[in-house]
C-alpha cells in the first residue's frame, strides 16, 4: 500500500504547480503553525489545502479536537487519505478560491484560517477570493496564517488592502518555511 509521503510525492510529480511541495509539511514546521493560533477565540479553524493532514495533526496535538477543523483540499486523494488519517475532522473536497460559496463555511466565524495554498503563484483575483471571505468571517483579531518558502511575502498586501508580516521561519522542514500572518488592513487601522 502506498504511503502517504508517497501518494503526494507522485501527484507532485504530475502536477508540480497545483500540490506545491514534494513532500508533506514537517512535524516542526506543523507544531509552529499551531502556536500561530489564538485558541481563547470561538469558532472552528479553517485549512486550507490541507494535503494529507500533516498541518492538521498539528492542529490537534495543540489540543484542537478533530471536530473543530473544517479541511478544505482540492485533490480527491489527498481529501481521501486526508479523511483516513485524521477521521472526526470535516473534510471539503472543493477548491479554496470558491469557498465562501460552501455551506459548510457560508455562515461561520472562524477562529482562525490557516493555509498552505501555494498562494502566492495565484493571480491576485484569485488571492482575493481566497482571503477576503476568509478575513470576513476572522473578524477583527483573527489571523489568517500562510505558510511560504520565499523570503518575502507571498500575497501582495498593498493590493489585496491587508498587513502582515512574518512571524516564524522553520529551518527543520525541506525546504525550510516561513509562516506569515494577515489581518484586514481596514480592521487593523481603527485599532482593533
Ligand atoms: C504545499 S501543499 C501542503 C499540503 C499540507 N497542508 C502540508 O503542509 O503538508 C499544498 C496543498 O494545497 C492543495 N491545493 C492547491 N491549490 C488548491 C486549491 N485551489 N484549493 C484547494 N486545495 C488546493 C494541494 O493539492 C496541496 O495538497
Amino acid at each position: 500500500m502506498a504511503t502517504e509521503a508517497g501518494v503526494f510525492f507522485a501527484l507532485w510529480l504530475q502536477k508540480p504547480w497545483r500540490i506545491a511541495a514534494a513532500n508533506p509539511s514537517s512535524r516542526r514546521l506543523a507544531d509552529a503553525v499551531a502556536a500561530q493560533v489564538d485558541w481563547s477565540r470561538p469558532g472552528p479553524v479553517l485549512e486550507l489545502g490541507a494535503g494529507t493532514g500533516s498541518l492538521t495533526r498539528g492542529l490537534v496535538r495543540a489540543g484542537c479536537p478533530p471536530e473543530r477543523i473544517i479541511a478544505v483540499e482540492r485533490e480527491p486523494d489527498l481529501a481521501r487519505l486526508l479523511r483516513q488519517a485524521v477521521p472526526r475532522v470535516t473534510v471539503i473536497e472543493a477548491d479554496a478560491r470558491e469557498i465562501a460559496r460552501h455551506p459548510t463555511v457560508a455562515d461561520q466565524s472562524f477562529c482562525a484560517v490557516v493555509s498552505s495554498l501555494p498562494i502566492k503563484w495565484f493571480s491576485v483575483a484569485a488571492q482575493e477570493a481566497v482571503i477576503r471571505p476568509c478575513l470576513e468571517r476572522l473578524g477583527p483579531g483573527g489571523r489568517f496564517i500562510q505558510l511560504t518558502n520565499a523570503f518575502c511575502s507571498p500575497l501582495p498586501i498593498g493590493k489585496l488592502g491587508i498587513v502582515g508580516c512574518e512571524v516564524a521561519r522553520i529551518w527543520l522542514n525541506l525546504p525550510p518555511a516561513q509562516i506569515w500572518c494577515y489581518w484586514d488592513a481596514a480592521v487593523r487601522s481603527r485599532g482593533r
